[in-house]
């Protein structure tokens, strides 16, 4: 199975995935595609030797260019780690529950648009939270809102700064994403 990996930034949990599925014969990490030609998960991605694509707004909303990229690629199943550019029909449709997302906390709770990054974590240190966590979802057509996967949750202590809690959120990503999508893949077999 041939998957594609969307990000925006550091690409981190791009490179879980490159970890965790390099040397698996079966699920193959084909491309990276990306919104941001200074993304640090283009040389990540480049380590691994995986090529990335990098488009515009224009491309991704106007056009079919990424969409046929993906079939070029033979693309079965794309992941967003830290893409940031809301998901247009054409590959909404092409990949209905084959796309998932990956947000840094305790979905319905502090999701939707302009929750990303560390905004989440400063809005769950605000409101007092006793935990957070990670969501894995399907992606639709709008933000945060596709059937929930999995989550799993971390204690966030009275003293803890955003940035302590965005820590401890980023190690339950990267220890459970790539888990979590081999299994939703060997549910598609
Ligand atoms: C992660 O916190 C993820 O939950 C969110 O964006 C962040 C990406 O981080 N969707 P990275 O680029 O994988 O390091």
């Amino acid at each position: 199975q041939n998957i594609a990996i969307f990000a925006s930034g550091s690409g981190s949990n791009a490179e879980a995935f490159f970890k965790y599925f390099g040397g698996n014969k079966n699920i193959n990490i084909c491309l990276l595609l990306t919104n941001n030609k200074h993304a640090f998960a283009i040389q990540r991605a480049e380590k691994f030797g995986i090529p990335s694509v990098t488009f515009n707004r224009h491309e991704f909303y106007e056009t079919d260019g990424v969409l046929n990229k993906l079939k070029e690629h033979n693309i079965g199943f794309i992941v967003l780690a830290g893409f940031l550019w809301k998901i247009p029909l054409n590959l909404i449709d092409s990949y209905h529950r084959r796309m998932v997302n990956i947000h840094p906390a305790l979905l319905p709770k502090f999701g939707g648009k302009g929750m990303y990054g560390m905004h989440v974590h400063e809005a769950v240190v605000k409101a007092g939270e006793k935990e957070s966590g990670i969501t894995i979802h399907y992606v639709t057509e709008n933000y945060d809102e596709g059937e929930i996967i999995f989550q799993e949750k971390c204690d966030v202590a009275s003293s803890d700064s955003p940035e302590m809690v965005a820590r401890n959120v980023q190690k339950l990503e990267h220890k459970f994403y790539p888990e979590v999508v081999e299994k939703c893949l060997s549910a598609l077999k």
